[in-house]
């Protein structure tokens, strides 16, 4: 199905049919949980046992928290969020320069999610970089902002800092040694994700992104900090997460659901866009090395009988996460051991 960018600059007055969704599937924007809040955690607090605890069972609860004092500076922040503001004001021409729609692609403009296996399209705008190591991938970033490399660069160095830490808090939420989530993770790649929602004509007719789960190690999101839009699933029950100053939105993706033995949720979220306002988000994600072998640690295996999910490579998952459309159903699920099999090989009880 034919898509190109929707930042192009022309205000649409009625949604495109290709982006509206069948009824069943549309956005109940009179369902959404007003009570609800996913937790903030101060990473500035001198309690660590308390921050582990705190992020544990938000690990466990929600999958998502949002982190204040979180050590990435304001001005890398600001420099990031100028710089991909200015991008997607560039006219058309210039951006679709960058046009493609093939997810292998380390650097590309794209629109959508995965244009060509998609039935329904989504309003979204997105420009994916690799971020790591930045010596390699920094050379085929946009030369235009004449700023773009030098903001981008340091934003990813703070914000790879920043992932780090949460790492070694997680490990030891999970009565793991701190290191033992990276030494699993292997080194790191590190991708971004420059989402751009232009107004929508119908907002209640499509989503920016529907449900999903993101399919790398950690999420760390920079919300646009005046317009709203992320939900997450919690319990059946769909949470806005609205944005606070100065906080980073923390969330588990597939890879650590799966190297804690499901004990922390890579949980369903979702976008949803504005008639009047366009949204930003920069999303970064820190993903396992292509070779990592993606195993619990033989200390959570003891939850329930062994392994909930079978050892696979990052590179394996990832090729099996692009093959396939965005809302289909979370991918983990295909690496599901087959409980009985296990049970009945390795159990005594
Ligand atoms: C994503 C994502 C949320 C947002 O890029 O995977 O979930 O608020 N983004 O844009
Ligand atoms: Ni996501």
């Amino acid at each position: 199905m034919e898509a190109k960018v929707i930042s192009g600059g022309t205000r649409f007055t009625s949604l495109p049919r290709s982006y509206v969704r069948p009824e069943s599937e549309r956005p109940r924007l009179f369902e959404v949980s007003a009570f609800e809040h996913v937790p903030i955690i101060d990473l500035g607090c001198n309690d660590r046992s308390r921050v582990v605890r705190q992020v544990g069972d938000a690990c466990r609860v929600y999958g998502f928290f949002q982190v204040i004092n979180h050590g990435v500076s304001t001005e890398a922040v600001e420099r990031m969020q100028e710089v991909a503001a200015e991008f997607f004001r560039l006219p058309e021409e210039e951006k679709m320069k960058l046009y493609s729609e093939n997810p292998t692609k380390t650097m590309r403009l794209s629109t959508s999610f995965n244009v060509k296996k998609e039935k329904v399209h989504n309003w979204r705008d997105y420009l994916r970089l690799h971020c790591h190591p930045l010596e390699k991938y920094m050379e085929e970033w946009p030369a235009n902002p004449p700023t773009f490399k030098e903001f981008v660069s340091n934003y990813c160095r703070e914000v790879r800092c920043l992932g780090y830490r949460l790492e070694e808090l997680i490990s030891e939420s999970l009565g793991l040694e701190k290191d033992a989530v990276r030494n699993i993770l292997g080194e790191q790649g590190q991708h971004m994700a420059v989402n751009f929602y232009p107004p929508c004509p119908e907002p209640e007719l499509t989503y920016g992104l529907p449900g999903h789960a993101d399919p790398n190690a950690l999420t760390i999101l920079l919300q646009d900090l005046h317009v709203a839009g992320l939900q997450v699933l919690k319990y059946g029950k769909w949470v806005a997460v609205d944005p606070h100053p100065n906080a980073f939105v923390i969330n588990i993706g597939d890879q650590l659901q799966a190297l804690s033995n499901g004990r922390y949720k890579s949980v369903w979220h979702r976008t949803m866009v504005n008639a009047d306002k366009p949204r930003m988000s920069i999303a970064s994600f820190l993903c396992p090395s292509d070779d990592a072998l993606i195993s619990s640690p033989v200390s959570l295996l003891y939850n329930g009988c062994g392994p909930t999910y079978r050892d696979f490579t990052y590179a394996e998952y990832y090729k099996k996460f692009w093959s396939r459309n965005l809302d289909q159903g979370h991918c983990l699920e295909l690496f599901k051991n087959r409980k009985r099999k296990w049970h009945e090989s390795n159990c005594n009880f």
